[in-house]
């Protein structure tokens, strides 16, 4: 596996005590890194998908709020701190890891927070280094579950938007079975959906299994059917950006149709995500907030020319809700969860 991946796309320079992005808003034309150390910097970061991903939105807030940390004065730490995380936590409202990374933190911060302000720093460091490390982890364990399920299925996969190594802290979670069966010596082939409006597919998805090696074909969001009625798929792997306490799943939009027409195929279609994206709190796929992102990038292909008439009403929902019951399994490092969905206990894989 250590070949696979060249770069790590969210990372902490200590050195220059700041955090360090893959810029994914330049994929798949440009490779560039950002370096951050301002909590606005994060927010603009997050808010305009250079980093984006679920968990590896989350490391990126941990270890921006990090830099912050290590910026501020002595004395206005505290203040500075919690101001950084509420303003890093209104960035996104999808994802929950984004939430659950920053809860961590704070947490770290009120347990060491009567502390001398270096150690509080150290503290923080470590929290912050401890989420990217236990995202690495939890993604490996959801590939190892998830690959005898892919071996049984077939291994002619479709997948939607990008759930892969630049989405998490490494592997991946859609895509980590795949990069798993193929440093297993198997020949994964995988249909990537180019995830319209923003080409997560296309751009990210596309691009990283090519540079793996990974057989990859590119289809239109259309053309899903197409390629399922002809039998071509064996299996869907989605990513998850919140599930909910019934199994209902938050991801990119476009998800929900997917599973519907997987559903119409007789594909099994899993979703794959660390545990850190189930959401206690969140009864149902109704109480997730879905991002509403700018018409413009409905009107417009990817900061090229526009494709619709000017002044032409827009709807641009970022996610949408896959009912649990359209989901054969929901796969974690914790096991493999069937309907009905109970995620309080531990499931075998
Ligand atoms: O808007 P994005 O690109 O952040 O949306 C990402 C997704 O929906 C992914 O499928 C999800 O975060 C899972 S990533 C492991």
């Amino acid at each position: 596996m250590e070949g696979i991946f060249k770069y790590d796309p969210v990372s902490f320079d200590e050195a220059a005590s700041c955090a360090v992005i893959l810029d994914q808003s330049r994929l798949p034309w440009e490779k560039s890194f950002l370096r951050i150390d301002t909590a606005e910097g994060m927010y603009d970061a997050i808010r305009q998908l250079k980093v984006r991903g679920a968990p590896a939105i989350g490391i990126a807030a941990a270890f921006g709020l990090y830099a912050v940390a290590l910026k501020a004065d002595d004395e206005s730490l505290r203040d500075t701190f919690f101001e950084a995380s509420a303003l890093l936590r209104s960035s996104r409202p999808t994802a929950v890891n984004l939430s659950y990374a920053l809860d961590r933190m704070e947490a770290c911060y009120r347990e060491h927070g009567e502390l001398p302000s270096g150690r509080i720093r150290v503290a923080l460091r470590n929290e912050a280094f401890r989420i990217k490390e236990e995202d690495a982890a939890m993604c490996m364990s959801v590939a190892m579950n998830a690959l005898p399920l892919i071996e049984r299925s077939g291994l002619r996969i479709l997948t939607h938007c990008n759930a892969g190594h630049l989405a998490v802290s490494r592997l991946g979670t859609a895509l980590g079975p795949v990069y798993l069966a193929m440093a297993k010596g198997l020949s994964p082939k995988v249909y990537a959906d180019e995830t319209r409006p923003l080409f997560q597919g296309a751009r990210l998805t596309a691009f990283e299994l090519m540079e793996a090696g990974i057989d990859v074909t590119l289809i239109c969001d259309n053309m899903a059917s197409y390629v399922m009625g002809k039998g071509l798929v064996d299996v869907v792997l989605t990513g998850c950006d919140r599930i909910a306490a019934n199994g209902d799943v938050a991801n990119k939009i476009g998800t929900s149709s997917v599973a519907i027409l997987a559903r119409h195929y007789g594909i099994p279609f899993y979703v794959l995500g660390p545990s850190s994206t189930i959401d206690p709190a969140c009864p149902d796929g109704s109480a997730v907030e879905i991002e509403q992102r700018d018409g413009a990038e409905v009107t417009s292909m990817y900061f090229a020319r526009p494709v619709a008439p000017a002044g032409v009403k827009v709807l641009n929902p970022a996610f949408d809700i896959t009912p649990a019951e359209m989901i054969t399994a929901i796969i974690t490092e914790r096991g493999v969860f069937y309907p009905p969905y109970d995620f309080t206990g531990r499931r075998d894989g």
